[in-house]
Protein backbone atom coordinates (compact mmCIF):
# COMPACT_ATOMS: atom_id res chain seq x y z
CA UNK A 1 0.00 0.00 0.00
CA UNK A 2 1.26 3.44 -0.81
CA UNK A 3 2.56 5.07 2.63
CA UNK A 4 0.03 8.01 1.47
CA UNK A 5 -3.03 6.21 1.32
CA UNK A 6 -5.43 6.28 4.39
CA UNK A 7 -6.12 2.58 5.56
CA UNK A 8 -10.34 2.62 5.86
CA UNK A 9 -11.67 2.02 9.03
CA UNK A 10 -14.18 -1.35 9.01
CA UNK A 11 -15.90 -3.95 11.38
CA UNK A 12 -15.80 -7.34 10.26
CA UNK A 13 -19.14 -9.06 10.03
CA UNK A 14 -19.91 -12.41 10.73
CA UNK A 15 -20.97 -14.37 7.64
CA UNK A 16 -19.40 -12.02 5.36
CA UNK A 17 -15.86 -12.39 3.91
CA UNK A 18 -12.90 -11.45 5.76
CA UNK A 19 -11.06 -8.89 4.41
CA UNK A 20 -7.66 -9.51 2.45
CA UNK A 21 -4.42 -8.84 3.50
CA UNK A 22 -0.73 -8.94 2.17
CA UNK A 23 1.77 -8.90 5.05
CA UNK A 24 5.32 -10.10 6.14
CA UNK A 25 5.54 -12.41 9.31
CA UNK A 26 7.92 -14.73 10.89
CA UNK A 27 7.17 -17.32 8.43
CA UNK A 28 7.75 -15.13 5.14
CA UNK A 29 5.01 -13.15 3.34
CA UNK A 30 1.76 -14.23 3.38
CA UNK A 31 -1.89 -13.29 2.03
CA UNK A 32 -5.08 -14.60 3.82
CA UNK A 33 -5.57 -16.19 0.26
CA UNK A 34 -2.63 -18.20 0.77
CA UNK A 35 -4.76 -20.15 3.95
CA UNK A 36 -7.83 -21.03 1.03
CA UNK A 37 -8.78 -24.56 2.01
CA UNK A 38 -7.67 -24.42 5.86
CA UNK A 39 -10.04 -22.86 8.61
CA UNK A 40 -7.63 -19.80 10.37
CA UNK A 41 -7.68 -18.54 13.63
CA UNK A 42 -5.92 -14.96 13.13
CA UNK A 43 -5.73 -13.33 16.41
CA UNK A 44 -3.98 -10.25 17.62
CA UNK A 45 -2.33 -9.30 21.15
CA UNK A 46 -1.60 -6.18 22.32
CA UNK A 47 2.77 -6.28 22.08
CA UNK A 48 5.37 -8.74 22.57
CA UNK A 49 7.53 -9.17 25.55
CA UNK A 50 4.60 -8.70 27.47
CA UNK A 51 3.48 -11.61 30.36
CA UNK A 52 0.05 -11.96 29.57
CA UNK A 53 0.67 -12.35 25.69
CA UNK A 54 3.46 -14.79 26.32
CA UNK A 55 1.18 -17.09 28.47
CA UNK A 56 -1.66 -17.30 25.09
CA UNK A 57 1.32 -17.46 22.60
CA UNK A 58 2.30 -20.71 24.72
CA UNK A 59 -1.77 -21.86 25.14
CA UNK A 60 -2.13 -21.58 21.43
CA UNK A 61 1.10 -23.29 20.63
CA UNK A 62 -0.37 -26.24 23.21
CA UNK A 63 -3.08 -26.44 21.29
CA UNK A 64 -1.74 -26.56 17.48
CA UNK A 65 -1.68 -29.82 17.02
CA UNK A 66 -5.34 -30.60 17.88
CA UNK A 67 -6.00 -27.80 15.79
CA UNK A 68 -3.67 -29.25 13.04
CA UNK A 69 -5.81 -32.51 13.54
CA UNK A 70 -9.17 -30.12 12.65
CA UNK A 71 -7.55 -28.24 9.63
CA UNK A 72 -6.58 -25.14 11.24
CA UNK A 73 -3.83 -22.92 10.67
CA UNK A 74 -3.31 -19.98 13.72
CA UNK A 75 -1.84 -16.61 12.68
CA UNK A 76 -0.74 -14.01 15.39
CA UNK A 77 -0.55 -10.10 14.75
CA UNK A 78 0.49 -7.27 16.88
CA UNK A 79 1.96 -4.19 15.85
CA UNK A 80 5.59 -5.37 16.92
CA UNK A 81 8.40 -5.56 13.90
CA UNK A 82 9.33 -8.88 12.57
CA UNK A 83 12.64 -8.49 14.39
CA UNK A 84 10.87 -7.87 17.86
CA UNK A 85 8.63 -11.20 16.90
CA UNK A 86 11.68 -13.31 15.86
CA UNK A 87 13.15 -11.66 19.44
CA UNK A 88 10.31 -12.94 21.25
CA UNK A 89 9.27 -16.23 20.38
CA UNK A 90 12.67 -16.95 20.00
CA UNK A 91 12.70 -15.63 24.13
CA UNK A 92 10.02 -18.00 24.70
CA UNK A 93 11.32 -20.98 23.89
CA UNK A 94 14.43 -20.44 25.35
CA UNK A 95 13.07 -19.54 28.80
CA UNK A 96 9.83 -22.12 28.73
CA UNK A 97 10.95 -24.83 26.41
CA UNK A 98 7.64 -24.12 23.07
CA UNK A 99 7.88 -23.65 20.00
CA UNK A 100 5.92 -21.22 18.42
CA UNK A 101 5.20 -23.03 15.58
CA UNK A 102 2.44 -20.18 13.99
CA UNK A 103 3.29 -17.26 11.88
CA UNK A 104 2.94 -14.05 12.91
CA UNK A 105 2.53 -10.92 11.41
CA UNK A 106 4.41 -7.68 11.45
CA UNK A 107 1.27 -5.19 10.89
CA UNK A 108 3.49 -2.12 11.83
CA UNK A 109 1.48 0.23 9.53
CA UNK A 110 -1.63 -1.09 11.29
CA UNK A 111 -3.22 -2.03 8.32
CA UNK A 112 -4.72 -5.12 9.12
CA UNK A 113 -5.62 -3.79 12.72
CA UNK A 114 -7.39 -1.36 11.20
CA UNK A 115 -9.23 -3.61 8.58
CA UNK A 116 -10.17 -5.80 11.32
CA UNK A 117 -11.16 -3.29 13.63
CA UNK A 118 -8.37 -5.13 16.45
CA UNK A 119 -7.68 -1.41 17.63
CA UNK A 120 -9.92 -0.53 20.25
CA UNK A 121 -9.14 3.67 21.56
CA UNK A 122 -10.92 2.81 24.28
CA UNK A 123 -8.47 0.02 25.62
CA UNK A 124 -5.48 1.41 24.00
CA UNK A 125 -4.63 3.58 21.30
CA UNK A 126 -1.71 2.22 20.04
CA UNK A 127 -2.30 -1.62 20.77
CA UNK A 128 -3.92 -4.38 19.15
CA UNK A 129 -6.80 -5.81 22.21
CA UNK A 130 -6.70 -9.74 22.20
CA UNK A 131 -9.19 -10.68 18.82
CA UNK A 132 -9.71 -13.71 17.52
CA UNK A 133 -11.09 -13.94 13.97
CA UNK A 134 -11.83 -17.73 12.68
CA UNK A 135 -12.24 -17.53 9.33
CA UNK A 136 -13.69 -20.78 7.47
CA UNK A 137 -11.71 -22.52 4.13
CA UNK A 138 -13.94 -20.16 1.78
CA UNK A 139 -12.65 -17.22 3.64
CA UNK A 140 -15.65 -16.61 5.66
CA UNK A 141 -15.71 -14.97 8.86
CA UNK A 142 -17.71 -17.20 11.20
CA UNK A 143 -16.78 -16.35 14.67
CA UNK A 144 -14.84 -12.91 16.47
CA UNK A 145 -13.94 -13.14 19.98
CA UNK A 146 -12.56 -9.75 21.46
CA UNK A 147 -10.96 -10.17 25.35
CA UNK A 148 -9.71 -7.20 27.40
CA UNK A 149 -5.82 -6.21 27.46
CA UNK A 150 -5.52 -8.32 31.25
CA UNK A 151 -7.61 -10.97 29.88
CA UNK A 152 -6.00 -13.51 28.90
CA UNK A 153 -7.54 -15.98 26.21
CA UNK A 154 -9.14 -19.03 27.27
CA UNK A 155 -7.71 -21.28 24.08
CA UNK A 156 -10.18 -24.55 24.67
CA UNK A 157 -12.95 -22.39 24.43
CA UNK A 158 -11.51 -21.50 20.60
CA UNK A 159 -10.88 -24.63 20.14
CA UNK A 160 -14.53 -25.83 21.15
CA UNK A 161 -15.78 -22.65 18.97
CA UNK A 162 -13.90 -24.59 16.01
CA UNK A 163 -15.35 -27.86 16.77
CA UNK A 164 -18.66 -26.04 16.90
CA UNK A 165 -18.80 -24.69 13.86
CA UNK A 166 -17.73 -27.76 12.24
CA UNK A 167 -20.02 -30.28 13.41
CA UNK A 168 -22.46 -27.11 12.55
CA UNK A 169 -21.34 -27.10 8.92
CA UNK A 170 -21.22 -31.44 8.39
CA UNK A 171 -24.29 -32.34 10.29
CA UNK A 172 -26.84 -29.34 9.65
CA UNK A 173 -27.32 -28.85 13.46
CA UNK A 174 -26.61 -26.37 16.07
CA UNK A 175 -24.87 -26.65 19.50
CA UNK A 176 -26.27 -26.11 22.85
CA UNK A 177 -24.59 -23.62 25.83
CA UNK A 178 -21.46 -25.52 26.89
CA UNK A 179 -21.71 -28.19 24.58
CA UNK A 180 -18.43 -30.62 23.69
CA UNK A 181 -17.75 -32.90 20.87
CA UNK A 182 -19.58 -36.21 22.26
CA UNK A 183 -22.57 -34.54 23.52
CA UNK A 184 -26.02 -33.72 21.95
CA UNK A 185 -26.88 -31.72 18.99
CA UNK A 186 -29.80 -28.79 18.39
CA UNK A 187 -31.99 -29.94 15.42
CA UNK A 188 -32.96 -26.92 13.83
CA UNK A 189 -36.16 -25.35 14.67
CA UNK A 190 -39.00 -26.13 12.32
CA UNK A 191 -40.76 -22.62 11.00
CA UNK A 192 -44.02 -23.62 9.83
CA UNK A 193 -47.17 -24.90 11.54
CA UNK A 194 -46.95 -28.60 9.82
CA UNK A 195 -43.46 -28.38 10.85
CA UNK A 196 -44.07 -28.06 14.22
CA UNK A 197 -46.83 -30.82 14.03
CA UNK A 198 -44.15 -33.47 12.37
CA UNK A 199 -41.40 -32.54 14.94
CA UNK A 200 -43.57 -33.92 17.85
CA UNK A 201 -43.66 -37.25 15.95
CA UNK A 202 -39.96 -36.92 14.58
CA UNK A 203 -38.73 -39.53 17.43
CA UNK A 204 -36.03 -36.95 18.83
CA UNK A 205 -35.53 -36.09 22.40
CA UNK A 206 -38.10 -33.31 22.14
CA UNK A 207 -38.89 -31.06 25.02
CA UNK A 208 -41.64 -29.31 22.80
CA UNK A 209 -41.96 -28.53 19.05
CA UNK A 210 -38.82 -25.93 18.79
CA UNK A 211 -36.50 -27.63 21.38
CA UNK A 212 -35.36 -30.72 19.73
CA UNK A 213 -31.93 -32.85 20.43
CA UNK A 214 -30.34 -35.75 19.27
CA UNK A 215 -27.44 -37.48 19.30
CA UNK A 216 -24.96 -37.81 16.54
C1 LIG B 1 0.32 -8.52 28.99
O1 LIG B 1 0.38 -9.24 28.00
O2 LIG B 1 0.78 -8.85 30.07
C2 LIG B 1 -0.39 -7.20 28.87
C3 LIG B 1 -0.32 -6.47 27.68
C4 LIG B 1 -0.98 -5.26 27.59
C5 LIG B 1 -1.69 -4.78 28.69
C6 LIG B 1 -1.77 -5.52 29.86
C7 LIG B 1 -1.12 -6.76 29.95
Amino acid sequence: MDATEQIKPSFPRLGQPAPAFEVQTTQGNLRLEDFKGSWLILFSHPADFTPVCTTEFIAFAEIAPELKKRNVELCGLSIDSTYSHIAWVWNIERNFGIKIPFPVIADLNKEVATLYGMIMPGESKTETSRCVFVIDPNGILRAMIYYPLTTGRNTQEILRVIDALQTTDKHGVATPANWKPGEKVIVPPPTTSDGAEERMKAGFETKDWYFSKKAL
